[in-house]
């Protein structure tokens, strides 16, 4: 008979804190309730064709954008899920202009959680995975206070865990905690994730690209050459590329993460600081990339070690393989210098 392993994320979630012999459990805990939430997001995007959730609830977001019901009910969802299970002492979400306190009745902890709590959101209606993202981070400040602002804006390098869920054919669950890139697949009949996808690495060098090439114009130099140059012919670096685009960037990631080559959302003469933001996107998907052996740059330097100064601000991203980020970072570079 083979071998079969039966893992769900809790016992996963457990057995990995053994590899830090000073755990409390708090950070497992804490895991454990947003797979929970996680779950009940997955059900009503599930749901979403049948039930009046679509269309828009004619808000606009704190970054000028139409929200839709559904990001609404996830960051509801993941806010009360979160807000009294004892391990946080504070919050931020991409659909919430300042931080988020935790209700004065509840125990305050010591971790920091930001998420975007539905990804690609303009891909509801055509029925395109969507995604949740989450980041985790150790408060700075005094335990047992509120946390503040100063908890929220830590550099990428300092997460101590970060994951996302894909809500596609099936749904999904990807989590470090900085060991590992571990993948779990919701099996619905039984509403449990099981473990699908142990210690996940990206390859060294993948031969798919991923841009919204509609920005072409506005791009730097160095940029074009670099997408002319995946479109050329040579069969050692196995060019030409494919372009693949979903406009989730949870799933162009996940696909990345599995296949290897390379997720771009670049800065550009329209968006000097490109699209996607820094503490709810680029961060923890630079934190499970790097885990799994793959780099993140923001195109001249590791996006990790950026100083962030603003809740909503945004960060262009060059990530994927390793070998292609550096091809890419490589083709800026010259193209600063002059030299292509
Ligand atoms: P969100 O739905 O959270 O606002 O994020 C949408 C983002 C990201 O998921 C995707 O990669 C990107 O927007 C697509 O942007 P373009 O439509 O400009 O290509
Ligand atoms: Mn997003
Ligand atoms: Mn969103």
């Amino acid at each position: 008979m083979p071998k079969m392993r039966f893992m769900t994320i809790e016992r996963h979630i457990i057995e990995g804190e053994r590899l830090h012999p000073s755990a409390t459990g708090e950070l497992s805990r804490l895991l454990s309730d947003l797979a929970i939430a996680i779950k009940v997001i997955s059900l009503e995007v599930n749901k979403a064709g049948l039930v009046d959730i679509l269309g828009l609830t004619g808000d606009q977001n704190v970054h000028g954008e139409t929200v839709r019901k559904l990001d609404m009910y996830a960051h509801e969802m993941l806010f009360k899920a979160m807000d009294h299970g004892g391990h946080l002492c504070v919050m931020a979400s991409e659909e919430e202009e300042n931080i988020i306190h935790i209700p004065h009745d509840y125990k305050i902890g010591k971790y920091v959680l930001l998420f975007d709590p539905l990804d690609g959101s303009s891909n509801i209606d055509a029925n395109v995975s969507i995604g949740t993202i989450f980041s985790i981070y150790k408060r700075i400040t005094p335990d047992g206070t509120p946390g503040t602002i100063h908890d929220c804006l830590q550099p990428g390098v300092e997460q101590v865990a970060a994951g996302y869920a894909v809500y596609g054919s099936s749904t999904m669950l990807v989590y470090t905690t900085g060991h590992g890139v571990h993948g779990f697949t919701l099996d619905p009949s039984i509403g449990e994730f099981i473990l699908s996808h142990e210690n996940i690495r990206i390859p060294e060098k993948g031969k798919i690209y991923s841009i919204n090439e509609g920005n072409y114009l506005y791009w730097h130099p160095g940029l074009k050459k670099y997408i002319k140059y995946l479109q050329e012919e040579d069969k050692a670096t196995q060019r030409p590329y494919s372009s693949r685009y979903i406009g989730s960037m949870v799933a162009d990631l996940h696909r990345t993460l599995l296949y290897g080559g390379i997720f771009m959302y670049p800065s550009d003469s329209r968006s000097p600081r490109g699209k996607l933001r820094l503490m709810y996107e680029c961060n923890p998907l630079a934190f499970i990339i790097e885990a799994a052996g793959g780099k993140a740059s923001d195109g001249r330097s590791r996006l990790l070690e950026i100083k962030p100064n603003d809740l909503h601000e945004r960060c262009p991203i060059f990530i994927g393989s390793k070998y292609d980020v550096n091809v890419v970072e490589d083709f800026i570079a010259r193209a600063d210098r002059g030299e292509i």
